[in-house]
């Protein structure tokens, strides 16, 4: 499966970089992937010096990854969870322009145009300014960041997406003293976006952090997974993903970043502001006024399992909410 989306790829070559004690290897299948993972695992573990690991491969198609010596922390990782299988991250989405289906995305994406693509930085800056994607993001200092990845619907994922930390674009632009928040926009182009042609959001989808929540070291602006670059039902050709927050958070196809002083609207509070909150950190105390949210279905196993405060990643940032009432702050 994963070799018929990569062959399918546009041709871009994502090099990325990775720090586990092993120096990394090409990826090419899900089974190498899952086979490399073990292997390294095994070798943290034990905390052997080893040198570098085998090139599992030649890379099929044209979306190749070549990777180098990485730069992920081990803190990063969702602890040893087996990442989802790369059929499941790309046919069950949520990507409300392309309809509200799972599996709407995945069908109706396909033709997406994801090239050339500028987004726009704007607001509180030094640097505002339309950015092509390549100028924005450094292709050669790609990540790997394996993550857990919990939806508000109570379903979850492990992910193993590849971009930079968002804090790398942000610091580019110097955001001034008045940068509190900010904001993010998908592309607007019901032409493109079927599902925009339906009054089910107040469109284009748009989303917010707190700047200290967008500066700091797990938000990622994300361009690929599996080794390769993003489909397009999964926000191609860029995305945020803020692991210790509900999926929604985690908007696709941006197009706009722009500081500002006060906290930004964004989509779903602003569609229904009882259900989803500004912040939406993962929290099972809090619940859903529709669903409780102590438990999840990790995609592909059969009983659920507890959620987790902030998603597991509370160590590196309950720090960011100190003092604040997160029942009244959901
Ligand atoms: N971004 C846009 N622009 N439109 C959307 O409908 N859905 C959100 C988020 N980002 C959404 C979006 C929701 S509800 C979730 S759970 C995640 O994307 C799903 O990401 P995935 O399809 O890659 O798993």
């Amino acid at each position: 499966m994963i070799e018929r989306n990569i062959k399918g790829g546009t041709g871009v070559l994502i090099k990325y970089k990775r720090n586990w004690e092993v120096k990394s290897s090409e990826i090419t299948s899900e089974k190498m992937f899952k086979t490399r993972r073990k292997f390294l695992r095994a070798a943290l573990s034990s905390a052997i010096a080893i040198g570098p690991s085998p090139i599992f491969g030649a890379t099929q198609g044209k979306t190749n990854i070549v990777s180098t010596q990485s730069n992920v922390g081990k803190k990063y990782l969702a602890n040893n969870d087996e990442p989802t299988d790369y059929q499941s991250i790309t046919q069950y989405n949520n990507f409300y322009e392309f309809g509200t289906g799972k599996r709407d995305p995945a069908e109706n994406a396909s033709k997406f145009k994801t090239r050339p693509w500028a987004v726009q930085i704007s607001g509180a800056c030094e640097k505002p300014g339309t950015y092509g994607v390549e100028d924005l993001i450094n292709f050669d200092q790609l990540e790997e960041r394996i993550y857990r990845f919990r939806c508000v619907e109570t379903w979850s994922m492990v992910v193993p997406w590849v971009g930079i930390p968002l804090s790398k674009i942000i610091d580019r632009v110097s955001p001034t003293s008045h940068a509190k928040y900010v904001s993010f926009e998908t592309l607007h182009d019901p032409k493109q976006m079927p599902g925009q042609r339906e009054p089910v959001l107040n469109w284009p989808y748009k989303e917010g952090l707190r700047i200290d929540e967008a500066v700091h070291p797990l938000t990622l602006l994300t361009v690929g997974l599996y080794g390769a670059l993003l489909p397009n039902q999964n926000g191609a050709p860029l995305r945020i993903i803020i692991p210790w927050k509900y999926g929604f958070k985690s908007i696709k196809s941006i197009v706009r970043i722009h500081f500002q002083a006060d906290m930004p609207v964004t989509s779903w509070s602003e569609s229904n502001s009882n259900e989803y909150g500004f912040y939406s950190n993962v929290n099972p105390d809090v619940s859903h006024p529709r669903w409780s949210q102590t438990k999840e279905r990790r995609i592909g196993e059969f009983f659920k399992r507890p959620t987790l405060l902030f998603n597991g990643y509370g160590e590196l940032v309950a720090d960011l909410y100190q003092g604040m009432n997160l029942e009244r702050w959901y």
